[in-house]
C-alpha cells in the first residue's frame, strides 16, 4: 500500500477530531458520547490505551481512525473493553481499523493486560484472534447476539476466565 501511517496514543489535541471521526463513522452521537464519558471516568480510562492512526508522524498530520481500550472485567478478573472503533468513512476497508486495533492490543499486552472483551461485528474481530465469549462461560448482562460478544486472551499462558462482563458505566450496559 505504501502508506506512511503511524499509530500512537491520543493527545489532548486529538480529542475534537476523535469525536468528529466517531460521529462520522457511526452517523450518530451515541458512540462519540461514550468516548467522551469514558475519557471523563478515571476508573475506566487508561492513559495510553486510546490510540489513533495518523497519516504520518508529522505534527498536525490528519487522524484517520481511533480505538479505545478501557478498564472493565470478567467477573472479578480485570479485563479491557474494546471500543468504540472508528475510521473515517471515506477510508473504511483500507486497513486503518486493523492497524489501530492491532496497535491497541499490542499496547495492552505490553502493559501486562491479559484479557479483552467486546461487542461488535462477528465477521471483523476474529482476524485479531477474538472468539465467541460464551465458549468460555463469559456472559453479558443484556441481550446481544451470542456471536457478537467476543473475547481474547492476550497471553496464552493465561486462558480466559468465565464470568459476567463488567463494562465501564459509559457503555450503559
Ligand atoms: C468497522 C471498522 C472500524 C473497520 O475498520 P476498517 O478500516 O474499515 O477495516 P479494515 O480495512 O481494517 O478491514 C477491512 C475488513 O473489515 C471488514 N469490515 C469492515 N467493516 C465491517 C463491518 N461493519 N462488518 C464486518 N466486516 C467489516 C471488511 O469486509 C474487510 O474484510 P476483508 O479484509 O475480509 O476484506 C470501520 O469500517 C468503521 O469505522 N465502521 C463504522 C463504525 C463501526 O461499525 N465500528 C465498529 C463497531 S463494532
Amino acid at each position: 500500500m505504501g502508506n506512511t501511517w503511524i499509530t500512537r496514543a491520543e493527545t489532548r489535541a486529538d480529542i475534537p477530531v476523535i469525536r468528529e471521526i466517531t460521529l462520522a463513522a457511526f452517523g450518530r452521537e451515541h458512540e462519540a458520547d461514550i468516548v467522551d464519558k469514558l475519557r471523563a471516568d478515571e476508573t475506566a480510562w487508561i492513559e495510553g490505551l486510546s490510540l489513533v492512526v495518523a497519516e504520518s508522524a508529522a505534527d498536525g498530520a490528519a487522524v484517520l481512525g481511533h480505538v479505545l481500550l478501557t478498564r472493565g472485567g470478567i467477573g472479578d478478573t480485570p479485563a479491557l473493553c474494546l471500543g468504540p472503533v472508528s475510521v473515517r468513512p471515506e477510508l473504511q476497508r483500507g486497513g486503518v481499523g486493523s492497524a489501530v486495533v492491532r496497535a491497541a492490543l499490542a499496547a495492552a499486552a505490553a502493559r501486562g493486560e491479559r484479557y479483552v472483551v467486546l461487542v461488535g461485528h462477528p465477521e471483523y474481530y476474529p482476524r485479531f484472534g477474538f472468539t465467541r465469549a460464551s465458549a468460555y462461560g463469559i456472559r453479558l448482562s443484556v441481550e446481544a447476539p451470542d456471536e457478537a460478544v467476543m473475547a481474547l486472551a492476550l497471553d496464552e499462558a493465561h486462558p480466559l476466565p468465565g464470568g459476567m462482563i463488567r463494562w465501564p458505566a459509559a457503555f450503559g450496559i
